[in-house]
């Protein structure tokens, strides 16, 4: 049976088709979001396979509305609130989930929605469920295109949505935003899963970069899978909101709790980015002056996009490098406007390796 073979075509002539793959345990990751190599980290794997030994649960078994909530759970959430300084945690199934749930529990009959263009698919699918009218995508990171719809939106309830760090483009979310959103009596919605790890004198994202406290008009949110090596998420916002998310958010309401181990793990883990956050904010320095140097390219954050255009190009430009043992990331349209390698230098690889790396990437890219 054909059921969608003429799509299948379809993507495939566009120089489109996807599919997943198995690599080589012998490459050089630069392609992964694994920031801090923490996924290669045996300490926080350690002392969560400890503990869970020693509690005797390993499974969270329902959903946290029902018995699924362990201790796990809420000493997690305790810590995010704590260093986040916002008065609520809540954790989530994942940053696709969490995004999902959050707009389409937040946004209610009359209420409008303002995402920035370059919002995570997770949150422009989540738009379908609202009425057209409800949605405007504002041009990236432009506080004054935002401040025009919002000054003609008549919406009972006025939600905007950003990144902290754009996971394409690798752009810091623009500054000015947030004073937008404070002038208009706004919601804001910040996605950190990039900036978490990433950017701050803490590494807490881009509220510890900006010197911005939390106030209660502000809601965050931040993946587990990224800089955290974990998996799942978490949503910091007022008591008020997250308690509104319990009552409504589906994802919360509808499916298992988070993992107990990936949420322990993530507990190890940011504690030991804490810790270790001089010594982590150093290599992240290196790195990015590495770029700089090379490619003349500074970025807050460690995503580094090489703009290529082709699709057909930047598909022989990774098998090159893949052939050199370095991986990185070949994303085409429709996730971005113009095919490009996303790189990121992730602490664990060497500045030896990374240099190499970078001559044949310029080697590449100009023959
Ligand atoms: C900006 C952004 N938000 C949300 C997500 C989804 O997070 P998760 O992978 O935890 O589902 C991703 C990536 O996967 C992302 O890049």
């Amino acid at each position: 049976m054909n059921f969608y073979s003429q799509e299948l075509e379809t993507i495939t002539k566009r120089n489109r088709f996807r599919t997943r793959r198995l690599f080589g345990s012998n490459l050089i990751d630069l392609a992964s979001n694994d920031y801090l190599s923490i996924s290669e980290n045996p300490i926080p794997f350690e002392r969560t396979v400890a503990k869970l030994r020693e509690i005797g649960q390993f499974s969270p078994k329902a959903s946290m509305l029902v018995n699924g909530y362990h201790e796990i759970h809420y000493n997690f959430e305790r810590l995010l609130s704590e260093i986040h300084q916002f008065e609520s945690a809540i954790v989530v199934g994942s940053g696709f989930l969490a995004n999902f749930g959050l707009i389409e529990a937040l946004i209610r009959s009359g209420d409008e929605l303002f995402l920035d263009s370059e919002y995570h698919a997770s949150g422009m699918v989540a738009t379908r469920l609202l009425k057209k009218n409800q949605v405007h995508i504002f041009p990236h990171n432009s506080p004054e295109e935002l401040e025009k719809l919002l000054r003609n939106s008549k919406a009972k309830r006025r939600i905007v949505a950003i990144e902290g760090i754009y996971s394409m483009s690798g752009d810091i979310a623009n500054r000015d935003i947030f004073d937008v959103v404070d002038r208009y009596g706004a919601i804001l919605i910040v996605d950190e899963a990039h900036s978490f790890g990433v950017v701050g004198d803490n590494l807490l994202g881009v509220f510890d970069y900006f010197n911005i406290k939390p106030q209660p008009n502000h809601i965050k949110m931040g993946t587990l899978g990224k800089a955290v090596g974990s998996y799942g998420a978490y949503i910091l916002a007022s008591n008020e909101i997250v308690s509104f998310l319990e009552n409504r958010a589906k994802p919360v309401i509808y499916s298992t709790a988070l993992s107990l181990f990936d949420t322990l793990l993530a507990h190890f883990s940011i504690s030991y980015i804490l810790e270790n956050r001089e010594s982590f904010r150093k290599k992240i320095d290196e790195r990015k002056e590495l770029f700089s140097r090379y490619c003349n390219l500074q970025k807050e954050g460690l995503i580094y996009p090489i703009e290529i255009g082709d699709n057909r190009r930047v598909i022989e430009i990774r098998d090159n490098l893949e052939k050199e043992e370095f991986i990185v990331g070949a994303i085409r349209p429709p996730t971005v406007e113009k095919a490009l390698l996303r790189v990121i230098p992730r602490v664990g690889v060497s500045l030896e390796d990374l240099e190499k790396f970078l001559s044949l990437l310029l080697r590449f890219r100009n023959s």
